[in-house]
């Protein structure tokens, strides 16, 4: 069939496509990354970073990536492709990001599904091997296999009944549920006897231990957990109808990501310093520190435990369905590939990926690239490399290269909705952006090199 004969794909309403949008968002980047990554790097200084990246790049950014989809109505390649054949490129960086993301992501994923089953068989029954039982689970060679296949399994399913169908309605009941289960750990931890001290690791800075690096993970981290920088919301941006308002959108999402990201650190620093936990512990915090911080909770721990991964598999489900879609809708936009097509061959080719990196953690471990593993080497590539890079040509691109007034046009749903500070995010995009975006890169590069 002609491509341009199908009726391209619409969102089924505005809480539908918010929902997802801030379902592609929120995921493992805010419950299982943020926390550790703020235990890494000091806390409140970390966050205040972050917290300035996410005002002054994401929201632009974010405003910017829906306004090339949805004026385009392509996915990622094909939005860039129709401005210009030289452009392509950084569309396919994007469609290249995805799949490297979903060759660790869904590894995590499972994970997380697997921590559901196991607070059910008793995970929290011994406290003290719960660190043991993480190391053995992860670097094992068929368990977490099994759970990735799982967790890719679910992103079939999802992908393959298409936007309206499947994606939208999964964000929907899924991320209202999400939240509230944040709040209720949330009131537990901030209840225990010694809660404060892990309220002021987060809030209080301490600028000491700042470095280039550390400017360099926040970026990284905002662009990662506001799913930007490889053509996902200009995908999702494309499935958008010209009567939404793209900067309330856009501004909304980041909001509940923000959010999301906050509660998740409110949940579990006050419940680690209650407990004389340590923060710094890297990857293994949610599922090593918070199953050790349930189990010292008594009865409502087990509960608490299943209902804390219920919620992690389903964040990181809404988000992965969003990177298997950045892939799948190329090859449905550029190759007039067949949906349910796409979606089997792109989700094989990730899941040999996820395959490598789940066994670098033990069977392959002595297998590196560049020095490391392909977990890490697949997590570094994409959130210190290519979503900065791809933020970077977005903004260039959209900055220098296409229309002002189009761009005032398509922001301001051709004059009908108001865009107050519109000069504002167009210096931003333009001139802020890229020379920020390049000065972090470049320290980050060279102090990881010192
Ligand atoms: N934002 C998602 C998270 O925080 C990850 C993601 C990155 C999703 C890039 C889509 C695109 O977990």
């Amino acid at each position: 069939m002609e491509k341009s004969l199908v009726k391209r794909e619409n969102w089924g309403s505005r809480i539908g496509f918010i929902m997802a949008a801030a379902g592609s968002a929120v995921g493992l980047g805010n419950i299982w990354r943020f926390p550790y990554l703020l235990g890494e790097n000091g806390g409140a200084a970390f966050l205040l970073i972050y917290l300035a990246f996410v005002v002054f790049i994401g929201v632009s950014i974010m405003i910017a990536e829906f306004a090339v989809g949805r004026k385009s109505s392509r996915a990622a390649v094909g939005a860039y492709k129709s401005h210009s054949q030289n452009w392509t490129f950084a569309g396919v960086l994007g469609v290249l990001s995805a799949f490297f993301i979903m060759g660790f992501y869904p590894v995590v994923g499972g994970w997380s599904a697997a921590y559901v089953a196991k607070s059910f068989t008793g995970l929290l029954s011994n406290p003290e091997a719960i660190g043991d039982v993480f190391g053995g689970f992860i670097t094992g060679s068929t368990q977490p296999l099994v759970w990735m296949l799982i967790f890719m399994l679910f992103n079939v399913v999802i992908v393959a009944k298409g936007i309206a169908g499947g994606i939208e309605k999964a964000g929907k009941i899924l991320m209202p549920v999400l939240f509230g289960l944040l709040v209720l750990i949330a009131v537990r931890s901030l209840t225990l006897p010694g809660a404060a001290a892990g309220l002021s690791y987060m809030f209080k800075p301490d600028f000491s231990a700042v470095t280039g690096q550390t400017f360099l993970a926040a970026l990284g981290q905002a662009f990662f957990s506001l799913s930007l920088g490889m053509g996902c919301m200009i995908t999702y941006g494309s499935y958008l109808n010209k009567k939404e308002d793209l900067v309330s959108n856009a501004t909304l999402v980041t909001g509940m990501d923000l959010g999301v990201a906050l509660l998740a650190g409110i949940a579990m620093f006050p419940a680690i310093f209650a407990f004389g936990m340590e923060p710094a512990v890297g990857p293994g915090l949610v599922f090593v520190v918070i199953p050790s911080v349930f189990a010292a909770m008594g009865g409502i721990g087990m509960l608490l435990s299943i209902i804390f991964f219920v919620a992690l598999t389903v964040a990181a489900l809404t988000s992965s369905v969003s990177l298997m879609e950045v892939a799948v809708a190329y090859f449905i936009d550029e190759r007039g590939m067949e949906r349910k097509k796409a979606v089997y061959s792109v989700s094989s080719a990730m899941a040999v990926l996820c395959v490598l990196s789940s066994l670098s953690m033990g069977a392959m471990s002595g297998v590196t690239v560049f020095g490391v593993g392909f977990f890490d080497f697949f997590d570094i590539l994409t959130d210190k490399i290519f979503l900065a890079i791809g933020g970077l040509l977005l903004a260039i691109f959209v900055g220098w290269f296409l229309d002002k007034e189009e761009l005032k046009q398509e922001l301001t749903n051709g004059g009908t909705v108001k865009f107050a500070l519109f000069e504002a995010w167009y210096t931003l995009i333009k001139y802020v952006i890229p020379v920020a975006i390049a000065i972090v890169a470049v320290a980050g590069i060279r102090s990881i090199a010192q």
